[in-house]
């Protein structure tokens, strides 16, 4: 945690408590009223622990009217008020198996059991809690959490969301009130923040605040044009039905009437299932195309929970199992400038080495200064690291309320800190680049690097350090010279013997068996990555039918518009260039070619969309099968499509489709397609 955030006064806890709870009052007010956090979750979380140690510790010292007491803040103003009947509650957290396992103690010394007791386990989905009010079947009242007693009456922006039904199926009671949470799947978090950065509108730094900031616009148009869904979690009141005997059941009921549940919830025995299902979900975190920051395991029975009843803010039969956090405060310690091999001059953030999501980062990129001046970025800040997934870290925003005195703005160097050439930055474009060219020795070095990478040339041993030497040594200038190295120049590089020599030539000359994919890619050409060095040889079949190939036979490619047409044409319209590619074919490197017969092929023509998940295959190589029938594959739906292939999970690309009258697809059709056509 960082300096300052904890309230720490000494030895005296009384002054500790009350730092922490004027520290966690003030996070409530800006988490729940002013919709903008200051801090992420991890933090809070410390707070409210720390809190939580210290009046266990100092029972005396507990006050009615401490955080630990009570739920959130009060509503803002412009919405009216509602009372939750029955209040929405919290959940105590664990934050590592051996909590979990304490819990399931505690569990059965109050129910008095000695075997194993039945949870139902479900993803702890990262978004905003909702109240659904249900009379007669139709839906009459929505309302936010708020401080857990009163909420705020969103039904107008609630009933723009495709997942919150405005009536219930038959068999539905006379009042059920539903809860669960509205959350932005992140393929709609993602390009509803890119259309933001393209308008110069406010991006959100994470789905969890887009879900909790569209739920709370006056406006319900603006409600819904987001991409919002909802999974329902629990039953709040119920009149005129009787209670199901689990949580489960309840759920699967809720099913029934209609209403969205998640797919992953499971019913298991015993403490240890719940540390399994929490393992498994930890892995799958990635996959499941919504933002989830832990596990929830609830006691299933309902007798079961009325016995162990509530403490002040938490039911005794929950507890939310957390994954590590994916969004930490950290300090920046400088700004960095990397030159790519397009000479792409990129600011990297120094940061003080911080754990987010499972991994020690002590670096973040920045994309570009225009990110650096979005953000307000000064070194010495302290910022919020975010890393979901795979995702590379990102620094998402900066705690100004936290800011140094002099803390220093960053600028762009005007000459590259590595050729001394000039830094360009063409008007219009956010990208800077170094002018310097092959002249650049990071630019040849990261040429180099990539030509050698894996999924390109596949040149086992050929590392960072090693390019460095033979870049500054000036013993390789292009890529074409890997392949006239010998065994004696190698062997007397520092750091290299005899037998790596050895292996790297041997490496080199086995690389040069390769695929025209591969080597399009290995070529490094901007904008051209693996899919569409894919693509590329896909549909030329040969180098020299691409190398004839202008602006316009370009695009004709799918995955290929006119910014990637130009740029490959500017490469091979280098003489250059042409002179590497033909000094590697000289030196043996080689691949199959073949003749494309374009129009022949069944689904010539057509643009389908893939969006969901799939279970049968992963969505790229669905796309592979697709592009090998000659269909393009587009990310998003418009008139123009021919198809879409929807998986679970599939959110406004759907909706779109369904609005143009798209055909659509599910996986089973899908993969029934591909076997008709031969494929997959
Ligand atoms: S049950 C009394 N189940 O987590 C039990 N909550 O920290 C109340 N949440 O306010 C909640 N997924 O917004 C429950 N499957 C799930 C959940 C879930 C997300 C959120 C909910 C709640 C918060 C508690």
């Amino acid at each position: 945690m960082s300096a300052g955030s904890r309230g720490d006064s000494g030895d005296d806890p009384a002054k500790e408590i009350e730092s922490l709870r004027a520290e966690i009052w003030r996070h409530n007010h800006l988490y729940y009223v002013l919709d903008a956090p200051e801090v992420p979750d991890a933090e809070y979380d410390r707070l409210m622990r720390r809190l939580q140690e210290l009046e266990a510790q100092y029972p005396d010292l507990v006050a009615p009217d401490s955080p630990t007491q009570r739920v959130g803040a009060a509503p803002a103003d412009g919405f009216s008020e509602v009372r939750h009947e029955v209040p929405m509650l919290s959940l105590d957290n664990a934050f590592s198996a051996d909590e979990v396992r304490d819990f399931d103690r505690r569990v059965r010394e109050r129910l008095g059991r000695d075997g194993d007791v039945t949870y139902c386990c479900e993803p702890k989905l990262d978004g905003a809690a909702i109240s659904l009010l249900y009379e007669g079947g139709r839906l009459v009242r929505a309302a936010t959490r708020g401080d857990g007693e009163t909420g705020e009456d969103i039904t107008a922006n609630a009933r723009t969301m495709p997942s919150v039904p405005l009536r219930l199926a038959e068999g539905a009671p006379a009042v059920l009130e539903v809860r669960g949470e509205v959350y932005m799947p992140l393929d709609g978090f993602e390009s509803f923040n890119a259309g933001a950065r393209e308008r110069g509108e406010k991006v959100f730094v994470n789905p969890r605040n887009a879900a909790a900031g569209s739920l709370r616009q006056l406006d319900p148009r603006i409600t819904a044009r987001r991409p919002l869904a909802m999974y329902c979690y629990s039953i709040g009141r119920l009149e005129g039905a009787s209670r199901p005997a689990g949580h489960h059941a309840a759920l699967a009921w809720l099913r029934d009437l209609g209403l969205r549940v998640n797919p992953e919830i499971r019913r298991v025995n015993g403490v240890e299932a719940c540390v399994t299902y929490y393992n498994d979900l930890l892995v799958r975190r990635a996959e499941l195309g919504y933002e989830i920051d832990g596990v929830v395991c609830k006691v299933d029975s309902f007798a079961e929970q009325d016995e162990l009843g509530f403490v002040s803010r938490a039911p005794r039969w929950a507890l939310a199992c957390k994954f590590p956090a994916q969004e930490e405060v950290t300090t920046l310690l400088g700004v960095d400038f990397q030159v790519g091999r397009t000479g792409a001059v990129t600011p990297v953030a120094r940061l003080e080495p911080v754990f987010v999501g499972g991994v020690t980062v002590s670096n973040a990129t920045l994309h570009n200064m225009d990110e650096i001046e979005r953000l307000d970025l000064r070194v010495g800040d302290s910022v919020v690291v975010r890393r979901a997934g795979d995702v590379i870290p990102q620094v998402v925003r900066v705690i100004a309320e936290r800011r140094p005195r002099g803390a220093r703005r960053v600028s762009l160097p005007t000459v590259c800190p590595v050729c001394a050439s000039d830094i360009e930055r063409p008007e219009g474009e956010v990208v800077a680049r170094c002018s310097g060219g092959l002249v650049c020795a990071a630019q040849r070095r990261s040429m180099i690097l990539h030509f050698a990478s894996r999924r390109a040339m596949d040149i086992e041993g050929l590392g960072e350090r090693l390019v460095g030497i033979l870049v500054e040594q000036e013993l390789v200038h292009d890529v074409s010279d890997l392949y006239g190295l010998s065994v004696d120049t190698l062997a007397g590089l520092e750091r290299m013997g005899e037998k790596s020599a050895t292996n790297l030539v041997n490496a080199v000359r086995d690389s040069r068996e390769t695929t025209l994919a591969r080597f399009l890619f290995a070529l490094g050409i901007r904008e051209v990555g693996e899919a569409t060095a894919k693509s590329l040889a896909r549909h030329f079949g040969s180098l020299d039918a691409i190398v004839a190939a202008d602006e316009s036979a370009l695009q004709e490619v799918p995955d290929v518009g006119p910014v990637v047409a130009h740029h490959l044409r500017a490469f091979l319209d280098q003489p250059e260039n042409l002179e590497v590619i033909a000094r590697l074919r000289k030196a043996g490197v080689r691949w199959e070619e073949k003749v494309v017969e374009r129009a022949s092929l069944p689904l010539a023509g057509e643009t389908w969309v893939l969006t969901g998940s799939l279970e049968a295959m992963t969505r790229d190589v669905a796309r592979e099968h697709l592009e090998e029938l000659g269909a393009k594959v587009a990310g998003s739906v418009s008139k123009k499509t021919t198809r879409v292939v929807a998986g679970p999970g599939a959110g406004s690309k759907l909706r779109k489709a369904e609005a143009f009258g798209v055909e659509i697809m599910d996986e089973a059709a899908f993969l029934q397609f591909l076997r008709d056509h031969g494929v997959g």
